[in-house]
């Protein structure tokens, strides 16, 4: 459909009928479209998020391929955002803000390592002072730890975790006290909360991470604030061209259900769906973003289908 939608006017000569049965005023026919595309989701073309401001850690614009952080930022920026990206990167922050600022949108980068709670408050801090107020945040930091469970040290492992899940939960606790009715969070967690290895401490990570998604979502729904996660499928992005080779990567899409690739802009597409009022009755989930998740496989379990 093209063009702003207009909600169809009600027509004035439908009064509303008692119902005998209830004794309550019920609307009549006439008046049903009217009052249904009346909703904001119904009559508005797209989400938009004009004087609101959006904070993305890890939203710096690092390689050719961009990030998923990046790319929720510009989303958000397109839709009339003010952005905040933090980021330990300062040339990538840098970037990330020029090409917002090149497009007509408003942004600046606030230098961060998650990994310190002090770093993480003292930006959360100076995103709020300057832009004057938080509506919506993704994090979309984290990596490593693709390695055998019994191969690494405590520091290793602390450290991964640390990347992956106990950051998260720095940006969300400090951000969330700025945040009110309306407000949202957008976690990015990986498809490899579903696998057995060989990636464990990675997974384990991720995997605390969504559980921290869906308990903050509880924490924080009394509060009308909505936190919701995206979980990262086989794309072709900074995360995998870093580690991977063009065979690798064929195998990686034909081991999609779809037998595609997908790229940064599809997890950004539904991150920016959970944070914008189109979700605004979506809280708690961890959506796959994932082109149907693995590929079916002959198994030989009853009733699949021979091997060719
Ligand atoms: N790309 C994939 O194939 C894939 C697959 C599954 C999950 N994921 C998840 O998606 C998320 C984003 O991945 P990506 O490929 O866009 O990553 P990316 O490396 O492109 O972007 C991450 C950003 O975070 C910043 N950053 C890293 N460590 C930081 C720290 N300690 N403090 C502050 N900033 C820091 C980097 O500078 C960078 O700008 C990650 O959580 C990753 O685990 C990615």
């Amino acid at each position: 459909m093209r063009g702003r939608v207009v909600a169809i006017e009600a027509n004035p000569r439908s009064a509303g009928r008692r119902d005998d049965a209830t004794g309550s005023t019920m609307t009549s026919r006439d008046d049903w479209a009217a009052q249904t595309t009346s909703d904001a989701i119904a009559a508005d073309e797209a989400p938009r998020m004009d004087g609101e401001v959006a904070l993305v850690a890890g939203g710096g614009l690092s390689g050719p391929l961009g990030g998923v952080g990046f790319s929720i930022a510009w989303l958000c920026a397109r839709s009339g955002a003010s952005i905040a990206i933090l980021d330990v990167d300062q040339e990538a922050g840098e970037r990330a803000v020029d090409a917002i600022r090149s497009a007509g949108g408003d942004a600046a980068w606030f230098d961060v390592d998650v990994t310190d709670d002090g770093s993480v408050a003292a930006a959360v801090d100076g995103a709020v002072q300057r832009f004057g107020r938080l509506d919506h945040v993704a994090d979309s930091i984290g990596g490593g730890g693709a390695v055998p469970i019994f191969d690494i040290d405590d520091a290793e492992l602390e450290r991964v975790m640390n990347l992956n899940f106990t950051s998260a939960w720095r940006v969300m606790k400090h951000s969330q006290k700025h945040l009110s009715h309306g407000g949202s969070i957008v976690t990015i967690s990986s498809g490899a909360t579903e696998g057995r290895g060989p990636a464990m401490p990675y997974t384990i990570a991720k995997t605390a991470l969504e559980k921290l998604t869906v308990g903050a979502s509880q924490t924080l729904a009394p509060r009308g604030i909505r936190v919701n996660g995206v979980r990262v499928g086989m794309i072709w992005g900074a995360f995998a061209a870093r580690g991977m080779d063009e065979d690798m990567r064929e195998i990686r899409r034909r081991n999609v259900a779809l037998q595609t690739e997908g790229n940064v802009w599809d997890i950004a597409s539904a991150a920016f769906f959970l944070l914008s009022d189109r979700a605004r009755w979506v809280s708690g989930q961890v959506l796959a973003v994932d082109g149907g998740g693995f590929a079916l496989k002959p198994t030989g379990a009853a009733g699949s289908a021979k091997p060719r």
